[in-house]
C-alpha cells in the first residue's frame, strides 16, 4: 500500500490544488458532525488517494485495534497495558472491563470525590491553587485552563513544571501561602522535577505560614510514594496505569481544571470526549473525523515526507494547544521500532509545533509562504467568541484565518507580482522586485471550524487529536503508549548531578561534555 501510495503521490505532485475544486469538493472533503466541521479540501488528496489511504487503514485493522482499545485489552504491549483514558469519560456509557474487571464504578467513584473536593475548596478561603507537574501531568490542565478561561468561577489555577528554580520562585511570589492550595500532579510520583519542585513548595508553605498537612493533594498512581510524602490519603487521588500520561488530563489529573471551571464544566469536558469517542467508534471510513484527520497527517508525512506540521489555533485562549499536541504526537509516535520489535518502514511522526494566530503571522508565517520546505498547516477557529462587545475582533480574526489558508491555497503568480508593482517599478528592477513577491501557493492545509470554544468543544478537540494519534501509530505499527525514548537522558542527568554539584568527577565522559564542566565550574561563584 506505501509503494501505491507514493506512486499515486509522484502521479500528482505537479498538480494544482486550486484546479481540483468543483462544486462538490468542499463538502466531498470535508467530515462534519453535528458539533463541528473539519475540513481537507485544500489539500492534494483527490478520491482515489483517499481510498487507498482508507485501504491501508484497513489492512492496519485500525477499527478492530479501536475496539480492542475500547475493551480494554492490553494493546500497550510493551508495558503490558490497557489503553482506556476514554473510561474516564464513559460517563453513561456501561462497565469497562480491565482482566474481567468493571473497572467503571472505580472510575466514577474518584469522580465522585474530585468533585466533592473541588466543590469544598471552591467554597473556602482558598484563592491560589497551584498545580505541580510535569509533561503529561501539566500541558493537558495547563492548556485547558487557558482554553476555557472564560468559564473560570473558582481560584486562580498556576502551573510550575520546569525544575528551574525560577518557575516556581516566580509563581510563588506574591502568592499566600495560608490560602494557597498545591497539587502534586504525578502519575508515577517519582519524576524528579515535579518531586524536587513539590518539596520546594512544601518547604515554602512551611516558611510562609501555611499548613502542608492540610494545603496538599497529590494526583497519582503511585499511592505509596504519595503517602511517603506525607499527603492524607482523603487527599490523594489515584488512577490506574492504564491512564497513560499524556492521555491523563480527563482524570484526577485534571482536578487543577475543575478547580478553575466547577465540576460541572468539568462533567462538560467530559462529556465531549465521550461524544468523540462515540464518533470514532460508530462512524464509517471518510465520515470517521478522527481517521481522516489522521490519514491526511500520514499522507502529508509518510507519503510525501513533509517533516513538520503546524497547529495554528486562532484563538488566543489555545495559545498551549500546540505544545499539548506536540507531547501528544511526538512523545506516542516518534519512535523506529514496531510493535514486534522491527523497523518502522516509513517515517516516524512529524515535528508538531505552532501559535495562535494572528500573532503567528507577524513572526514564522514568512516561511510556511515562501520558505522552501511545505508545512502541511492546521488550522483551527471559532465561529464565535466569548466577547460579543468585540465581534469585530472575532471577524477580523477569521477573517485572517481563512486568508491564510487561502493564501496557501492560491499563492501568486509572476504576472499577478508584477501587476501589483508596475506603476513603482520598471524594466529589470521590477522582475527583481516582482520575485520577490511570488508565492508558490499549493501549499496544503486543513480547518477545523467549531461554534464556540466551551468545555464540551474543548473535551472533542482534545480527543479528535488522541484519536488522531492513535490511528496514526496503528498504521506505523508503533506502540503509541509507551516512552523508552525519555529515559536515556533522565538515567544520565541523575548520573551527572553530583558531577555539577563537584562531588563527583567528569572522568568516563565525552570531551565535550567534559570541558562544558569545567567552564561550568570556572564560572560560578
Ligand atoms: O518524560 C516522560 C514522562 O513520563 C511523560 O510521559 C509524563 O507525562 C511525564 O514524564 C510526567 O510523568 P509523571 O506524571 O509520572 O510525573
Amino acid at each position: 500500500m506505501w509503494t501505491e501510495l507514493k506512486t499515486k503521490a509522484d502521479a500528482v505532485a505537479d498538480r494544482a490544488i486550486l484546479d481540483l475544486f468543483d462544486d462538490a469538493r468542499a463538502d466531498e472533503f470535508a467530515v462534519q458532525t453535528q458539533y463541528m466541521r473539519f475540513d481537507y479540501s485544500k489539500t492534494n488528496l483527490d478520491a482515489d488517494t483517499r481510498a487507498l489511504l482508507l485501504a491501508l487503514a484497513g489492512s492496519a485493522n485500525v477499527a478492530a485495534r479501536r475496539d480492542a482499545m475500547f475493551a480494554g485489552e492490553k494493546i500497550n504491549e510493551t508495558e503490558g497495558r490497557a489503553v482506556l483514558h476514554t473510561a474516564l469519560r464513559n460517563l453513561d456509557g456501561g462497565p469497562v472491563h480491565v482482566d474481567g474487571e468493571d473497572v467503571m464504578p472505580g472510575v466514577l467513584e474518584i469522580l465522585g470525590r474530585m468533585e466533592a473536593y473541588a466543590a469544598e475548596v471552591r467554597g473556602s478561603a482558598i484563592t491560589d491553587v497551584v498545580n505541580i507537574g510535569i509533561g503529561g501531568s501539566d500541558l493537558g490542565p495547563a492548556m485547558a485552563v487557558q482554553a476555557l478561561s472564560p468559564y473560570h468561577d473558582g481560584p486562580r489555577v498556576h502551573f510550575v513544571s520546569n525544575v528551574d528554580g525560577a518557575h516556581i520562585a516566580d509563581t510563588l511570589r506574591g502568592l499566600d501561602a495560608k490560602t494557597t492550595l498545591v497539587i502534586v500532579a504525578s502519575k508515577t510520583f517519582t519524576t524528579i522535577e515535579t518531586m524536587t519542585n513539590a518539596r520546594t513548595a512544601r518547604a515554602w508553605m512551611l516558611d510562609q505560614g501555611g499548613d502542608p498537612a492540610a494545603q496538599f493533594a497529590a494526583l497519582s498512581t503511585n499511592l505509596e510514594k504519595t503517602s511517603e510524602f506525607g499527603i492524607p490519603a482523603e487527599r490523594v487521588f489515584g488512577f490506574e496505569d492504564w491512564v497513560g500520561g499524556r492521555y491523563s488530563m480527563w482524570g484526577p489529573i485534571g482536578l487543577s481544571l475543575m478547580m478553575a471551571i466547577g465540576p460541572d464544566g468539568f462533567r462538560a469536558f467530559l462529556r465531549g470526549g465521550q461524544e468523540m469517542d462515540r464518533h470514532f467508534c460508530a462512524a464509517e471510513g471518510a465520515d470517521n473525523m478522527p481517521l481522516m484527520l489522521a490519514l491526511v497527517g500520514i499522507w502529508h508525512r509518510q507519503v510525501l515526507g513533509h517533516a513538520t506540521r503546524a497547529v495554528l489555533p486562532y484563538d488566543q485562549r489555545l495559545g498551549q494547544l500546540p505544545d499539548y499536541f506536540q507531547q501528544l504526537e511526538m512523545e506516542s509516535n516518534g519512535k523506529s521500532v514496531t510493535m514486534d520489535g522491527g523497523v518502522v518502514p516509513v517515517e516516524s511522526g512529524p515535528v508538531v509545533w505552532g501559535a495562535p494566530g494572528t500573532n503567528g503571522q507577524h513572526a514564522f508565517y514568512q516561511l510556511i509562504h515562501q520558505g522552501t520546505s511545505v508545512i502541511p498547516c492546521e488550522f483551527m477557529v471559532a465561529c464565535e467568541g466569548h466577547e460579543p462587545e468585540l465581534r469585530h475582533h472575532h471577524d477580523l480574526l477569521v477573517a485572517n484565518c481563512l486568508a491564510q489558508s487561502e493564501a496557501l491555497l492560491r499563492g501568486r503568480t509572476l504576472d499577478e507580482a508584477r501587476a501589483k508593482i508596475a506603476g513603482k517599478f520598471e524594466g529589470a528592477e521590477l522582475e527583481r522586485q516582482a520575485a520577490h513577491r511570488v508565492f508558490a501557493g499549493n501549499r496544503p492545509s486543513t480547518t477545523l471550524i467549531y461554534p464556540k470554544l466551551d468545555p464540551f468543544t474543548l473535551g472533542q478537540i482534545v480527543a479528535l487529536y488522541e484519536h488522531r494519534v492513535f490511528v496514526e501509530g496503528v498504521i506505523l505499527g508503533i506502540n503509541s503508549y509507551d516512552q523508552w525514548g525519555v529515559e536515556l537522558g533522565k538515567e544520565l542527568a541523575t548520573a551527572l548531578q553530583p558531577v555539577v554539584e563537584g562531588t563527583a568527577s567528569a572522568e568516563g565522559k565525552d570531551g565535550s561534555t567534559r570541558s562544558l564542566i569545567a567552564y561550568l565550574h570556572a564560572h560560578r561563584s
